[in-house]
């Protein structure tokens, strides 16, 4: 049932091989907020273990695809998390990559085909 997800998460880990060590950086530092910032795979990684799907099915969390929350509440949630809930994000994001993943939230439509 869950074929799709471990399939992007297979792509996403072998994508991550591809780039050249120099590139990396330490898992702890948050990165400045002109680097690319890919949110597609933060749901395969960090998001996706409660939001499935990259956030269009439910899992340990609600979906979000559709969501009836407004930008204010998510970012909030995104920031501040909800106490044994949801983690807590806001110091692993910049406001900028928040709007980023509130515009990719915006943005997810049901797969198809
Ligand atoms: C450990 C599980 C977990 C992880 C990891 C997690 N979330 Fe959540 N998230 C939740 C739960 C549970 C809620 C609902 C909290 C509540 O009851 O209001 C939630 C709520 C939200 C909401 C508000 C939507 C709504 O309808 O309540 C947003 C937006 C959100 N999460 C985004 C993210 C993003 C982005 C990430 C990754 C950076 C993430 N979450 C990682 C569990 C998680």
């Amino acid at each position: 049932m869950n074929g799709t997800a471990l399939q992007v998460a297979v792509l996403a880990a072998s994508s991550a091989c591809t780039m050249p060590a120099a590139a990396q950086q330490p898992a702890a530092t948050p990165a400045p907020d002109n680097a690319p910032f890919d949110v597609g795979q933060l749901f395969a990684t960090t998001c996706g273990f409660c939001h499935s799907d990259g956030g269009r099915a439910p899992g340990r969390g609600p979906q979000l695809m559709d969501s009836p929350r407004d930008d204010d509440f998510m970012r909030n949630r995104i920031k501040n998390g909800k106490e044994g809930a949801m983690p807590t994000f806001g110091a692993a994001f910049s406001d900028a990559q928040i709007d980023e993943i509130i515009k990719y939230i915006r943005s997810l439509k049901p797969r198809e085909g």
